[in-house]
């Protein structure tokens, strides 16, 4: 479904990715891991034309996108749950989300997927009058990705959703995005938090530097000495199994 091959990004005469290839298929969650200044960021920016790469291509759904721009882009099926979430506080919550469905023309079709995120995040809709700048952070960060969904996008770009959210909202987001995924949204997520980003996604890559320099399944990942010593921890990694039982 997306694919990028050797995507060189620059910000000025800095290189921040260096020949970043990786894949996304249909219905997959795929997480992007990686230190901070690694690039993860960069790699999400690209894929939704807020950077153009200098060299190599991304490719959605067969067809080129790398020198398309971010409305397009969007209108092909590609939403961004950007980093830091980026609502808008001074709106409230049913604004921000109808500004989430700023492409859909008929006004049954958004009061539909209104409805439809209320379902998801009732939440959401006993707040949908109060600002967004006064929901909790977890609050927000839900209120980010459902103002995403309201495009009902084909493949969903998520940046560090859990990054300052207390341990409790941060099993909460993850059960959200698995609860995504398995509703068939196809994910590219990028995360700090190794451990349970790798506990619910089918296939992670691993960057450092601008580079991908390994990549697998979460058996396969958690076999590699150095992705335990640097992002796991020796022994502190929870069995997938474990995690989501109870
Ligand atoms: N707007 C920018 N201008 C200049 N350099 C940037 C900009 N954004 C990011 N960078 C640099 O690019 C590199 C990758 O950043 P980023 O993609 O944000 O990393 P991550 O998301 O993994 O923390 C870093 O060295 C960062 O300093
Ligand atoms: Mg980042």
């Amino acid at each position: 479904m997306l694919k990028l091959v050797g995507v060189e990004t620059f910000y000025g005469k800095v290189k921040a990715l260096h020949g970043v290839s990786l894949e996304v298929q249909k219905g997959q969650l795929v997480c992007i891991l990686g230190a901070n200044g690694a690039g993860k960021t960069t790699i999400l920016k690209t894929i939704s034309g807020l950077v153009s790469p200098e060299m190599g291509t991304v490719r959605f759904e067969g067809r080129r996108i790398d020198q398309m721009d971010p409305e397009e882009i969007v209108a092909l099926g590609i939403s961004h749950v950007p980093e830091g979430r980026r609502i808008f506080p001074e709106l409230t919550v049913y604004e921000n989300l109808l500004m989430g469905g700023f492409l859909i023309e008929s006004g049954d079709l958004l009061r539909e997927r209104l409805e439809a995120t209320y379902d998801h995040f009732p939440l959401l809709k006993k707040r949908r009058h109060q600002l967004a700048g006064t929901l909790s952070g977890g609050e927000q960060q839900m209120l980010a990705i459902s103002r995403a969904l309201m495009l009902k996008p084909k493949l969903l770009l998520m940046d560090e959703p859990s990054l300052g959210l207390s341990p409790l909202l941060v099993r909460n987001i993850f059960r959200t995005i698995r609860r995504l995924h398995e509703s068939g949204v196809t994910i590219l997520l990028v995360e700090q938090n190794v451990n349970l980003a790798l506990q619910i996604a089918d296939y992670g890559y691993v960057l450092s530097n601008g580079k991908i320099f390994i990549s697998g399944t979460y058996e396969e990942l958690i076999e590699e000495e150095k992705v335990r010593e640097y992002y796991l921890g020796e022994g502190k990694y929870i069995r997938r199994s474990r995690l989501w039982s109870g």
